[in-house]
């Protein structure tokens, strides 16, 4: 069975057990308008005993139509005043990300449990300070690794916990987008507000999710490449929009590829791009060789589909005795936020959701920055 833990790994059993829901509801608020903070906004309006009670972004005519279709009473156009304005018991980060270690740090330090959006922070030294605050208060911090709670990694997950395919001893694991670069010219490629490119964006969910399904092995040294061959010629921009416009020059990396040694001899292979020459499917993917066997989930579409079926390579008696296992959707965003909820109910667990373990995703993703700077392997 699976062990709690904290950012949001919590076993099914304890989840599904939330105690019975207190009087009043929780009041939340969301932090931020584009399309992660209305994931959150859905998430709240769904699940019972929470109040959706404001929302705060620089859009106003978006704000508003959402106070609307969320019935949000409250919308103000600027974090800060968002949390003097009103009282608030959990509040979610889904601004850019040099804004989550300031909000999360004012909100943790007025008593408010802070769920934010990944990656945590621009670098480490920001994510440890919201960790020190979160322990300091008292209260949860929450990083929403939504990828982790795919049904097929989560299958994927309690396969190699339950010993399928023996010991793991090598993985790779892939995030590749042809023409993604989320909005050229946006924060997403200024580096003073994103802090890093394809490594730190989406490079953040396939680390989190490859860790999580080889039960957190702990990482002793990295080696990194990153590239912007791409993105520094204005290619590889995607049509998505995101709310908040911006005139960036390409400061960050549209590919970067990992080599991730753990403490137990074992390894992972990371590659991970915005953009790059290649399939115009997105794939985002794991592999995984253990001593009695192999495991793959091929994700082809990624994001765009809900669950695919798991690969499972072994032999009986010597013979090839392949399989494959179907996987069911999983709840995504709603599941993260569900799990904050249920931590933020159990004050007993409030000490696992320190936003300690999203904090190591932080310090690797800096040691790979560092090693791809100064061309050598970095150890942790
Ligand atoms: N988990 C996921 O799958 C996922 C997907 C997309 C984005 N994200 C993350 O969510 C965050 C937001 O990404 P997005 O794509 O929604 O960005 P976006 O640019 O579309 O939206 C950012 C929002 O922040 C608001 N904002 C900016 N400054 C503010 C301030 N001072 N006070 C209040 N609001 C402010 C903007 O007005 C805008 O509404 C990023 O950290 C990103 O990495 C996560």
């Amino acid at each position: 069975m699976f062990q709690p833990d904290n950012d949001g790994v919590v076993n099914d059993e304890a989840s599904s057990s939330s105690p019975p829901l207190p009087d009043p509801p929780l009041r939340a608020a969301v932090v931020g308008l584009g399309w992660a903070g209305q994931q959150h906004m859905k998430a709240y309006a769904e699940l019972p005993g929470v109040d959706l009670v404001a929302i705060s972004g620089k859009e106003q005519a978006l704000g508003l139509s959402l106070c609307e279709e969320f019935g949000v009473p409250l919308f103000v156009d600027d974090w800060s005043e968002l949390l003097e304005r009103t009282p608030l018991d959990v509040v979610s980060i889904a601004v850019p990300t040099y804004l989550h270690a300031p909000v999360a740090i004012g909100a943790l330090q007025r008593g408010i449990h802070v769920l934010t959006e990944k990656p945590m922070a621009r670098a480490a030294e920001e994510a440890a300070q919201m960790v020190q605050a979160a322990r300091a208060a008292g209260q949860v911090l929450d990083v929403a690794f939504n990828h982790r709670r795919r049904g097929d990694i989560e299958a994927l997950r309690g396969l190699i916990a339950e010993g399928s395919i023996g010991t793991p001893y090598h993985a790779r694991a892939s995030w590749m987008r042809r023409k993604g670069i989320p909005k050229l010219g946006s924060w997403f490629t200024n580096r003073e507000m994103a802090g890093g490119g394809a490594l730190l964006d989406i490079g953040v969910h396939v680390l989190d999710y490859a860790l999580y399904a080889l039960g957190e092995p702990e990482v002793r040294s990295v080696s990194a490449v990153t590239h912007a061959a791409l993105g520094s010629r204005g290619l590889g921009g995607s049509e998505r929009d995101t709310a908040l416009e911006g005139t960036s020059e390409f400061e960050v990396e549209d590919m970067a590829a990992a080599f991730v040694r753990f403490a137990d001899g074992t390894a992972l292979v990371l590659e991970t791009s915005w953009a790059a020459f290649r399939d115009p499917v997105d794939l985002m993917d794991i592999a995984v060789l253990g001593s009695d066997g192999g495991a793959e989930l091929s994700i082809v579409g990624a994001t765009a589909l809900e669950a695919a079926e798991i690969r499972v390579f072994r032999d009986e008696d010597g013979r090839i005795a392949d399989f494959r296992v179907p996987t069911r959707p999983g709840r995504g965003h709603i599941k993260v936020v569900d799990d904050f909820i249920g931590a933020v109910r159990r004050p007993e667990e409030w000490g696992l959701h320190d936003g300690g373990r999203a904090l190591v995703r932080a310090e690797i993703i800096d040691a790979c920055y560092r090693s791809a700077a100064e061309g050598r392997e970095v150890t942790l």
